[in-house]
């Protein structure tokens, strides 16, 4: 497998977090310092803030993306939000089945790939979220869990519709706690990742799919975890809120 074949994508994570006015401070205060990267540049950021976002990045090389959307395209469903609204703004990417949104919105591996077709439909790149929990780490069944996640999220995606996926590994048990993964565990579940996805479509699709890593990267580890064969690029937290740290995430993702 030949990494060089990947472009790595570092991808902020804003979750519940940031006015409009702090949306616009914080991607002035961001833009100079990555407007250099080697490596795409996108921020997931809150509903509410994405106009400002997209208004604050234009002629910039920071791409914009919402942090869920729903599987349908209208309806009668109180307070969510359909990707075709999002890409009739301007957004280009979205994440899907964060484990936030498993562990306390109720979403499930077959509502995951409902919102994964929705966002492939109307042109968005999907940022498609597995992992584990501690729980299932311990109990050794973390590649058979992040294969099952990874199957049920992409049924009837196509191969070709696989270059508007990346897929963030995330341990549950790393998101916002301080707790990484060492290099070695991300690379691996990472690896596994990529032979699931090697196992639908065949190893030139493998190849050519962006495997993140996330769970409390930040400008201290960034470097190690990166430099792994199979972790392009990251899906960062807490560090993505200061501009400073975020970029220094960049810098090591465009070695
Ligand atoms: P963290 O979050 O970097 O704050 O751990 C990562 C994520 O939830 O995507």
């Amino acid at each position: 497998m030949n990494k060089a074949v990947r472009k790595a994508i570092i991808a902020g994570n804003w979750k519940m977090n940031q006015t409009q006015a702090q949306t616009k401070a914080l991607i002035e205060e961001m833009k100079p310092l990555v407007k250099d990267a080697d490596c795409g540049v996108v921020l997931c950021v809150p509903y509410t803030d994405l106009a400002a976002a997209i208004e604050a990045t234009k002629g910039s090389n920071i791409k914009i993306g919402a942090e869920n959307c729903h599987w349908a395209n209208s309806g009668a469903f109180t307070g969510e939000i359909s990707a075709q609204m999002l890409t009739e703004m301007g957004v280009e990417y979205v994440i899907i089945g964060h484990s936030e949104r498993r562990q306390y919105f109720g979403e499930t591996d077959v509502t995951v790939n409902q919102r994964v077709r929705a966002a492939l439909d109307a042109g968005l790149t999907v940022i498609l979220c597995v992992g584990e929990t501690l729980e299932q780490r311990e109990q050794g069944i973390t590649s058979e869990l992040v294969a099952m996640q990874t199957k049920i999220a992409l049924g009837g995606v196509s191969a070709q519709e696989m270059e508007k996926v990346i897929i963030a590994y995330e341990p549950v048990w790393a998101i916002g706690t301080g707790k990484t993964a060492t290099a070695e565990q991300a690379n691996e579940v990472n690896h596994t990742i990529r032979e699931t996805i090697g196992a639908l479509y065949g190893e030139s699709v493998a190849e050519k799919t962006v495997v993140q890593y996330g769970g409390s990267m930040n400008a201290g580890n960034a470097e190690e975890l990166l430099a792994q064969p199979d972790v392009d690029g990251g899906l960062i937290g807490g560090a993505s809120l200061k501009a400073k740290d975020f970029s220094v995430i960049v810098a090591a993702a465009s070695k």
